[in-house]
C-alpha cells in the first residue's frame, strides 16, 4: 500500500541486502524503520512487537532463519534459530508455520546452499502473502458489493477490531483487503475502527493506514460496537485471525469474541478474513487447545501516546499497586458465531465439513 503516495511493504531486503521492517511501535506518530541484522534482533522485533500481526510474524520469522543461515548455515544454527524464534509469541500459528516451512526446505540441503535458498524462500513467502491477501480481498469484495447493491447510494458501515490491515501482513492486510478494494472501485465504505485496548492497534495502526489510503473511518472505543449494532449502524463486521481450528473456531485479538456475540444478537454478519497459513487443522476446540498469550500488566495500567509537547510518553492510569496480572492477548470466537471465513480459496462456512472440503482433510505442515 502507499504512504504519502509511495508504495511500501512492511518487510523488505534493503540495498545492502539487510532485512528491514517498519518499526510499528512508533506509529502513527513517526514512520521509523529498523534493520534486523541477527537472530537476536528478530527475536526482539517479534517479542516486543516492532512488527506484529499473524501473517507478518510468519514471514519475518522466515527471514530470521535466512539471516541465521548467513551467519552460520549448520544444522545446529538452523534448529537453534527456529527454537529461539518459536518462543517469541505463542498464539499466531503463522509463526510455527513459517519456521517449519523454512526448516523443511533447508534441512535436506547441503549447508553451503542454504543461504541462497533461505532468502529465496522467505521472499517467495512474502510475495505469496501479498497475493493471498489480494485474492481473499476479492472474495470479501463480493460480499461488500452485495450489500452495496441492496443499499444503493448509502454508505456501507464495516466494523473491524485490532489491526488486520496491511501493517499486519506484508501488504493489503486480511480484513482490510476487501475494504481497500471496495474503496478503490468507488463503493462508499465507512469503517468503524475499534481502538483495541490495551495496545490500541486499532487507534494507532488501523486508523493510520486507512487514513493514508483515504478510506473514511471513525475511531470508536471498544465498548461502542454493540450499541452501534443495536442502532443499525453496522452492516457487517470483518476481523482478522491468528489461528482458525479444523472446526472453525477463530482466535483473534482480545475483545473479538464480544463483538461476535453482539453481532449475533443483532443479526449483523460476522466475517473472518483468513489466509490459508492461518488455518491449523491440528486443533479443534479453540477455547481449550489454542495457547493464549499472557501479556504484561503494564499494558493495562499504563498508556503511551504523544504529550502536549509532541513527545511520546507513557502515563499511569490506575492506582499504584492495582493488580493487573490478567491480560490475555487473544480470545476465541466459537465457530457458531462466525458467518463465514473469507479465505484466499473462497468463502468458507466455519464448519468442519466446509473447511475440510476447501482445505483437504490432511493437516497443513505446521
Ligand atoms: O498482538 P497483535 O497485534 O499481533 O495481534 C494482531 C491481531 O490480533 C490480528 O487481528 C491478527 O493477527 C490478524 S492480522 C491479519
Amino acid at each position: 500500500m502507499k504512504i504519502q503516495g509511495h508504495p511500501w511493504r512492511t518487510v523488505w531486503l534493503n540495498a545492502d541486502a539487510q532485512v528491514e521492517v517498519i518499526d510499528q511501535r512508533f506509529l502513527p506518530h513517526e514512520l521509523i524503520t529498523a534493520v534486523l541484522p541477527d537472530v537476536a534482533s528478530f527475536e526482539r522485533a517479534i517479542r516486543e512487537m516492532w512488527i506484529r500481526g499473524a501473517p507478518l510474524i510468519g514471514v519475518v520469522a522466515a527471514y530470521g532463519l535466512a539471516v541465521a543461515m548467513r551467519h552460520d548455515s549448520s544444522d545446529t544454527s538452523l534448529l537453534a534459530a527456529q527454537r529461539t524464534l518459536l518462543a517469541t509469541r505463542p498464539t499466531a500459528v503463522n509463526l510455527q508455520w513459517g519456521l517449519a516451512r523454512m526448516v523443511a526446505d533447508l534441512l535436506p540441503r547441503p549447508p553451503q546452499d542454504r543461504v541462497q535458498a533461505a532468502f529465496a524462500l522467505a521472499a517467495h513467502m512474502a510475495d505469496e502473502d501479498v497475493s493471498m491477501n489480494h485474492q481473499l480481498g476479492l472474495h470479501g469484495l463480493a460480499l461488500i458489493r452485495e450489500v452495496a447493491r441492496r443499499k444503493p447510494g448509502q454508505r456501507i458501515h464495516i466494523l473491524t477490531h485490532c489491526n488486520a490491515g496491511w501493517l499486519a501482513t506484508v501488504d493489503w492486510g486480511t480484513a482490510t483487503s476487501a475494504i481497500y478494494q471496495a474503496y478503490n472501485e468507488g463503493i462508499g465504505v465507512h469503517v468503524w475502527v475499534d481502538e483495541t485496548r490495551p495496545r490500541n492497534q486499532g487507534a494507532s495502526l488501523t486508523a493510520w493506514e486507512l487514513g493514508q489510503h483515504g478510506v473514511p473511518h471513525t475511531l470508536i472505543v471498544d465498548n461502542a460496537g454493540g450499541h452501534l449494532m443495536q442502532h443499525g449502524q453496522v452492516d457487517m463486521c470483518i476481523v482478522g485471525t491468528d489461528r482458525v481450528t479444523a472446526r472453525g473456531d477463530v482466535c483473534n485479538k482480545i475483545g473479538t469474541y464480544l463483538k461476535a456475540l453482539a453481532a449475533h444478537d443483532n443479526n449483523v454478519p460476522f466475517y473472518v478474513a483468513m489466509p490459508s497459513p492461518t488455518l491449523d487443522l491440528s486443533v479443534h476446540d479453540g477455547v481449550r487447545e489454542i495457547p493464549i498469550e499472557d501479556r504484561a500488566g503494564e499494558e493495562i495500567s499504563h498508556m503511551t501516546g504523544l504529550d502536549a509537547h509532541g513527545y511520546l510518553s507513557t502515563v499511569q492510569i490506575s492506582p499504584t499497586g492495582t493488580p493487573t496480572n490478567t491480560n490475555p492477548g487473544f480470545d476465541v470466537t466459537p465457530a457458531r458465531l462466525v458467518t463465514a471465513l473469507i479465505t484466499d480459496r473462497g468463502l468458507c462456512a466455519a464448519t468442519p465439513a466446509a473447511i475440510a472440503a476447501l482445505f483437504g482433510p490432511q493437516p497443513q505442515p505446521h
